[in-house]
């Protein structure tokens, strides 16, 4: 089999017309997905469920034929294995039970192997469905934005609290994100040896960070996922999207060492154009651009094709689809993207 299309550009290779996937790109815009939400309960069930779970993978896969399918899960998968109440209210974002200093000694990853087996069964069970051709992307959240949601409780405006928690009691925080890094990459190992093709660590939080803790919070960890995730898979593709890194995106790149940088679309197509030098960039089109249409979506996609077109590039939005695209723009994207 010709190696993935996606695969090729993770390699450093540019191929023309780009891949192309959006992240969250199963969700609450399409139909499909939000009638069997509504049948299937809570929506951690529905990750759980390795039916469900790989049926909304495929449904955009379906409609739009992707060059990626990302498997359907969700970050705060690894903070639920480790027994801290997660839930997802209607309307309202993530909950679990803040996390306090001194907790953080006691908690527990012996049971997350079993608890995260039914995510692995979906990824075994994408690979045997999708179609040859589509990459199956694995993925994780970072140990900082994993922590953040942590420590809060909750999503918030500007994760004061795990940055709070953090200038407080740092020996704490280090010991917190190790456990998560750990947690992390056994997960990540799992899903590459049941068969995704590569994987995308989200730390959609690393913009919050100052420098010196950017290095310590966001940077470190992700090495150490890198590292312990190639012991055990050697060739394994990486992914990385440190969401608001700005001015710190080579040196993320260059000491975590992942393949490839996700990028926002506050990220200036020049200096993706020079980060392209040392590899494949996956980004950045604002998913608002997607929400407007026309002409600010038309515009949008050629600036980015013409910057970086002819390098190594995943062709994606700058950070999750919302549940308001409507499918019309999503299908325009594809045709201008794929030059139809
Ligand atoms: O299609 C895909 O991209 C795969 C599935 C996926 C989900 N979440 C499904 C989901 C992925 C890769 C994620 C990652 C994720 N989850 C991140 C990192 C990326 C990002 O968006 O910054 C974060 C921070 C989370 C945590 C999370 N999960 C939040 C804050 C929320 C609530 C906000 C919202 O959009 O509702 C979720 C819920 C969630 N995760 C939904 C989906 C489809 C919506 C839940 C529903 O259907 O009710």
């Amino acid at each position: 089999m010709a190696e993935r299309r996606l695969l090729r550009v993770l390699s450093g290779e540019s191929v023309s017309p780009p891949p192309v996937w959006l992240m969250r790109q199963a969700g609450r815009y399409l139909p499909e997905y939000r009638e069997l939400r509504a049948k299937a309960g809570g929506f951690l069930d529905l990750c759980y469920d390795p039916d469900l779970a790989t049926e909304v993978t495929l449904q955009p896969i379906r409609r739009f034929g992707f060059d990626a399918a990302i498997l359907f899960s969700d970050i705060l998968v690894i903070p639920d294995a480790l027994r801290r109440g997660v839930r997802f209210e209607a309307g309202e974002g993530p909950r679990m039970e803040p996390i306090a200093p001194h907790e953080i000694a006691s908690l527990d990853p012996s049971g997350a192997d079993m608890h995260l087996a039914p995510v692995i069964a979906t990824v075994a069970r994408l690979r045997r469905e999708l179609p040859d051709e589509t990459t199956l992307i694995g993925f994780c959240g970072a140990p900082w934005t994993v922590a953040t949601y942590m420590i809060a409780g909750r999503g918030t405006p500007d994760q004061a609290p795990a940055r709070l928690f953090g200038y407080r009691h740092p020996e704490a925080m280090t010991e917190l994100l190790f456990l998560l890094a750990e947690m992390s990459a056994d997960y990540l190992v799992r899903q590459l040896q049941a068969g995704a093709d590569c994987v995308q660590i989200f730390d959609s939080w690393a913009g919050v960070l100052d420098e010196a803790s950017f290095e310590a919070y966001a940077v470190a960890p992700v090495r150490r996922i890198v590292e312990k995730v190639r012991a055990s898979v050697p060739n394994a593709r990486i992914i990385g999207f440190p969401k608001g890194a700005g001015a710190l995106l080579t040196n993320y790149r260059e000491k975590t060492g992942v393949d490839a940088l996700g990028l926002d679309w506050s990220v200036p197509l020049s200096q993706a154009q020079a980060l392209q030098s040392g590899g494949a960039v996956q980004g950045n089109l604002d998913p608002l651009r997607l929400i407007a249409g026309g002409r600010a979506l038309d515009e949008g996609v050629d600036r980015i094709l013409d910057a970086l077109g002819s390098g190594p590039l995943v062709f994606n939005l700058g950070h999750g689809i919302t549940p308001d695209a409507p499918i019309a723009h999503v299908e325009a994207l594809l045709r201008r993207v794929r030059g139809g």
